[in-house]
């Protein structure tokens, strides 16, 4: 069964696909020959993730998946929230969408944050929605190499290191895309049953 993931991002379709069951035939838009800039028009993780999974299935009717993902830091009403990838205007520049956050939190003691996932599956012609969160800190300096976006600043609750100091196998173990995926993978895997 044939089964679209709205993105190119090869590691988040490798990290479904070692966890799907079954007779899956996970495909990205690639695979599909869909070269459109699907724009990321709406306010919440929630529309947008919904914009992509709309858009593939009103195009080619084939069952798919979206998702979205962000921080959404506490003392800055949420920010950078859905402009989490364009927080400092140019898109994916990680450096400076982190100086631009530790700037903002320039003497707050509320350090407060979380990453969020939504993913939004349709399924059939019906839509599902799975929400995956991990809360945490922002620590006042960067710290570690690995990881990507805003993992140098973010300390999950219940460590003392951010995700950029851990093994990708640990970050997956408590992120909140994999808490996102694997809702989603249970959704699946009750389904084909
Ligand atoms: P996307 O929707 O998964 O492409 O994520 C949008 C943006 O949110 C990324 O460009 C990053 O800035 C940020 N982000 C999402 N997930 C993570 C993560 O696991 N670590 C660090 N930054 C993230």
């Amino acid at each position: 069964m044939q089964l679209v993931f709205a993105t190119n991002n090869r590691h988040k379709l490798e990290e479904v696909a070692t966890k799907i069951k079954g007779e899956f035939k996970l495909l990205t838009l690639n695979d599909i020959g869909c070269t459109d800039d699907i724009e990321e028009t709406g306010t919440t993780f929630k529309e947008n993730a919904s914009i992509k999974s709309h858009y593939i299935y009103q195009k080619y009717k084939l069952n798919c998946f979206g998702d979205d993902s962000g921080l959404e830091i506490d003392a800055l009403n949420g920010e950078p929230g859905v402009y989490s990838a364009r927080y400092a205007g140019e898109h994916g520049n990680h450096a400076a969408n982190i100086s631009k956050v530790l700037q903002n939190l320039t003497g707050e003691t509320n350090r407060k944050a979380r990453f969020r996932t939504v993913i939004s599956l349709i399924w059939n012609g019906e839509e599902h929605f799975f929400d995956g969160t991990v809360e945490g800190q922002i620590r006042t300096a960067t710290s570690g190499t690995a990881g990507f976006g805003y993992d140098p600043i973010f300390e999950p609750d219940g460590y003392n290191i951010t995700f950029a100091e851990m093994s990708l196998e640990q970050k997956n173990s408590i992120s909140h895309r994999a808490r996102a995926m694997d809702q989603l993978i249970n959704f699946l895997n009750t389904v084909q049953d």
